[in-house]
């Protein structure tokens, strides 16, 4: 596997794979790296003759200093976990590599920015879009491999290619979970034992508004979970909300064609955990 630090180098080695016809898939990561991050590389390289990795903590992207600072770091570990899984190129820039001087641009996405998790953590998506925009540049590949765990950071990157008309197909991968349910993520390593353990709840609430939803209305199965919640005193709920998959409009009824997601953002102790379901496969 080859490490890159470098823009123009990367830039130059992917143009030559392009030249030979080689076809190529980018999975942008934050590193501390798990098997979420790892299923998008495997997808990758089952669709792509060239995978490459990047890992770079956003600081654009994150509302929180403090979520910032204690985002966990771990690249030796993260090298290591991407030379067992055979991904071909890591892009592993500094911050002024990505940054050298600060970015003003501001992107416009309307409604599907400011409902959920751009309502709770202001600026969030904007800083994604900046460095996701900055990363395709980066590396132009032909393919790009998006948890659906983050679903409205999917929405918004594939909005975001339609803006800037950006050559490249946004693959959306399913949300890898541990046994107990809970969906993977780097944030899961500040969870106790005993709160792993309580934050395991989360995604069985979700699992029961799947199964039970055509027994409620929109409003009815909203007060359900949000009562579920409110009983475990350890969980803090942000938010829950039952939106259509393409362009994020909150449903008042299940009589949609579209699929319907439900969202969800909550603390467990000081962790922000969030997770969704697809209810109509
Ligand atoms: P990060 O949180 O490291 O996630 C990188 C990719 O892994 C995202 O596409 C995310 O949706 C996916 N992912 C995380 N947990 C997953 C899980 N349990 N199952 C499936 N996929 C999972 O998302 C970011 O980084 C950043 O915002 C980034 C796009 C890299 C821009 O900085």
């Amino acid at each position: 596997m080859q490490v890159i630090n470098s823009i123009k180098e990367l830039q130059k080695i992917i143009s030559n794979l392009k030249h030979k016809g080689k076809i190529i898939g980018f999975v942008p990561t934050m590193g501390a790296l798990h098997q979420g991050h790892l299923s998008l590389i495997r997808n990758s390289k089952k669709q792509c003759d060239v995978t490459v990795c990047s890992i770079f903590v956003n600081p654009t992207q994150f509302n929180d200093k403090d979520d910032y600072n204690k985002y966990p770091r771990n690249f030796d570990y993260d090298l290591k976990l991407l030379e067992q899984i055979q991904c071909d190129i890591t892009f592993l820039p500094s911050e002024k590599e990505m940054y050298p001087e600060p970015d003003h641009r501001e992107f416009e996405f309307g409604h599907i920015a400011e409902l959920m998790e751009g309502a709770h953590r202001p600026g969030h998506f904007n800083g994604v879009a900046q460095i996701v925009s900055k990363l395709f540049e980066a590396v132009p590949a032909n393919k790009a491999f998006f948890g659906q765990k983050d679903f409205q950071q999917y929405v918004i990157i594939k909005d975001m290619v339609r803006q800037l008309s950006l050559d490249i197909e946004i693959i959306p991968c399913p949300i890898v979970r541990e046994e107990s349910g809970l969906a993977m993520s780097s944030r899961n390593e500040r969870l106790s034992v005993s709160e792993r353990k309580i934050a395991a709840s989360i995604s069985k609430i979700l699992t029961w508004s799947k199964e039970s939803y055509p027994q409620y209305t929109v409003p009815e199965l909203k007060k359900a979970v949000i009562d579920k919640f409110s009983k475990i005193k350890e969980l803090d709920l942000e938010y829950f909300e039952i939106v259509e998959d393409k362009n994020l409009e909150l449903i008042t009824n299940w009589n949609t064609n579209q699929k319907i997601v439900a969202c969800i953002a909550i603390f467990c102790g000081n962790v922000r955990l969030i997770d969704n379901i697809v209810f109509n496969l």
